[in-house]
């Protein structure tokens, strides 16, 4: 092989290209009108006759390595042009840390009360947050215009029909005694709405469990059991429980139900507003008036009902001071609820 066709086959097998205008010098050096193999060619004639076969097959085959590469050049311009396009991830990074959620701390007193009374014969069931008037007042034993209804600030969607988002979860009661036949032993955990003020100790939405058990010869008694039986369960065996006596339309009597400060263990601080003491929620006797409403013989059957308050719960549990914490979403607060979930 002549030095001039190897060096000129050499430089085919090395050469590279990095953008169109290096591809162009290629194809004019070797393919253009007067590309270097048109030399090549020309020379032909000074070749000896013997040795003009071998010569002319050496050109032939350097002219298909000269588009061989041609289309080789073509394809890795394009492979060049993609990776620039492409968004390749840098895979030197360091790898970022998977953070497992935790349960929010409301979501787990929740369940800790559903625990403990599904322990003595508690179901659960749910309704609607917005609530007709014959629900959440009426058949509740509030009468119309009654100022008992502005003691719970409602929020209202509708006037007549009055719709409002519910003030209390003791709706949902009403629609179980409405569907099921005593014995009834159930909870009713839920969102609730009052057009309240927003602090420390209250927010305009919040989170309730209410409890209602009816069957014939239930006595104020069985409330007050029940309810110890609760607060021990959840706060502690030490926790001593008060009962003040107060009024609900719906029950008969009532009560206002306290247990000790488990925040200050009595001395007095913000929270138990320096008495000692820190009301947990609300009970009764069912009024026979109620009962009758949700189609209940009032003279066979008695029943007890009691309700409280998510947040407060779970502020006294776990030492929280303000409430609002609940729904600001700081992960700082959050995480330290990790070990609940
Ligand atoms: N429904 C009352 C409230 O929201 C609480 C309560 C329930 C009181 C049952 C007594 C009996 O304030």
């Amino acid at each position: 092989m002549s030095a001039n066709i190897q060096a000129i086959k050499e430089e085919i097998e090395n050469y590279k290209v990095s953008n169109e205008e290096e591809l162009e010098q290629y194809r004019l050096r070797f393919i253009g009108r007067k590309n270097i193999l048109g030399d090549l060619f020309a020379e032909m004639k000074n070749v000896p006759a013997e040795e003009r076969k071998a010569y002319g097959q050496q050109i032939n085959e350097l002219k298909d390595a000269v588009t061989t590469k041609f289309q080789e050049l073509i394809q890795s311009l394009e492979n060049l042009k993609g990776d620039a396009q492409e968004d390749h991830p840098d895979l030197t990074l360091p790898s970022r840390p998977d953070t497992v959620g935790a349960i929010h701390p409301l979501s787990a007193t929740r369940a800790e009360i559903i625990r403990i009374f599904e322990r003595i014969g508690f179901n659960v069931s749910e309704g609607p947050e917005i609530e007709d008037d014959w629900h959440n007042f009426s058949a509740l034993n509030f009468p119309e215009n009654h100022p008992a209804r502005e003691m719970q600030d409602t929020f209202f969607v509708e006037k007549k029909p009055d719709i409002a988002l519910r003030t209390h979860t003791s709706s949902v009661q009403v629609r179980v005694m409405e569907n099921q036949k005593p014995p009834i032993r159930t909870l009713s955990p839920g969102r609730v709405y009052r057009n309240e003020a927003i602090s420390a100790r209250a927010h305009c939405v919040f989170h309730q469990v209410e409890g209602l058990f009816v069957d014939e010869g239930v006595s104020f008694a069985d409330l007050k059991q029940t309810l110890y039986y609760f607060a021990k369960e959840l706060f502690g065996k030490q926790t001593k429980v008060r009962f003040r006596p107060s009024y609900f339309p719906f029950t008969e009597p009532s009560a206002e139900m306290d247990i000790t400060c488990n925040i200050c263990g009595g001395e007095g601080c913000n929270i138990c507003k320096y008495s000692g003491w820190v009301e947990i929620g609300g009970a009764g006797m069912v009024d026979p008036n109620v009962l009758d409403n949700c189609g209940i013989d009032s003279k066979k059957y008695s029943g007890f009902a009691f309700g409280m308050g998510i947040e407060r719960i779970t502020m006294l549990k776990y030492q929280i001071r303000d409430l609002r914490l609940f729904t600001e979403n700081d992960v700082r607060f959050l995480r330290q609820f990790t070990s609940l979930s």
